[in-house]
């Protein structure tokens, strides 16, 4: 299997490129406009095609890379039901299979962070987002985020994977790359919580200031920009 796991330096955001091998389909998760060139070079060295791209859910920190990809190499673009994306071609549902060739993502629904984040389990790992992170949880105080509902999804979705399940966030800000779900039942301060009621107090008070590119990513991201229409803009 080729995984490659790139990190954006600006949002601090895990793009990650997923296939079975060299001359095969591939796909790509949480891309960053920016870096769609670098990721074109990746697949076209491997001789990889782009034939799937999601987002786990519409990003509020950087300008997702799904239209621009999906502009140069038709790409499926897929992200959650309730995504309020125009540029998603496949919505998934709780509980589908995504397929390319011999690899199967199995979309989560895990609402939380904002009410159209997924998670995707892929075999020995989860694509977790901004669902969980490496010692931390997604904020969830925009976009329709509920400290009640990510509760619900941490405690009664993701953390009943086996502990062994490798975990891939959306972002690490630390320089963390990887985790397991035990790892995290046992580190993250987040999930030391006895009670719904403690997670959402604790959510609720965490007073971070707003993302810098809060109120341009959000619309960019409903609608969908390729980076010609970023450059004009
Ligand atoms: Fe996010």
């Amino acid at each position: 299997m080729i995984f490659k796991q790139l990190f954006d330096k600006d949002s601090s955001t895990y793009t990650y490129i997923v296939s079975s091998g060299h001359g095969r389909e591939a796909l790509i998760i949480d891309p960053v406009i920016g870096n769609t060139n670098e990721y074109l070079s990746i697949l076209e060295s491997l001789n990889l095609k782009l034939v799937k791209v999601i987002d786990t859910h519409i990003h509020a920190d950087h300008i997702s890379g799904l239209k621009e990809l999906n502009k140069r190499t038709n790409c499926a673009t897929i992200m959650g039901e309730n995504s309020l994306s125009e540029v998603i071609s496949i919505k998934v549902k709780d509980n589908e299979k995504i397929k390319i060739e011999n690899i199967v993502l199995t979309s989560m629904y895990t609402p939380g962070h904002t009410d159209c984040s997924y998670s995707f389990l892929m075999n020995d790992r989860i694509f977790t987002g901004d669902t969980l992170l490496i010692n931390g949880t997604g904020r969830t105080d925009f976009q329709n985020g509920s400290p009640v509902d990510q509760y619900h999804s941490l405690f009664e979705c993701i953390l009943k994977l086996p502990e062994k399940t490798l975990v891939y966030p959306a972002h690490d800000y630390k320089g963390n790359k990887v985790s397991t779900i035990g790892q995290e039942k046992n580190n993250n301060p987040r999930l030391k919580v006895k009670s719904v009621d403690q997670y959402v107090e604790m959510m609720n008070n965490l007073n971070l200031p707003f993302p810098k590119m809060i109120d341009v990513a959000v619309p960019a991201n409903k609608k969908g920009l390729t980076l010609d229409q970023l450059n004009n803009k």
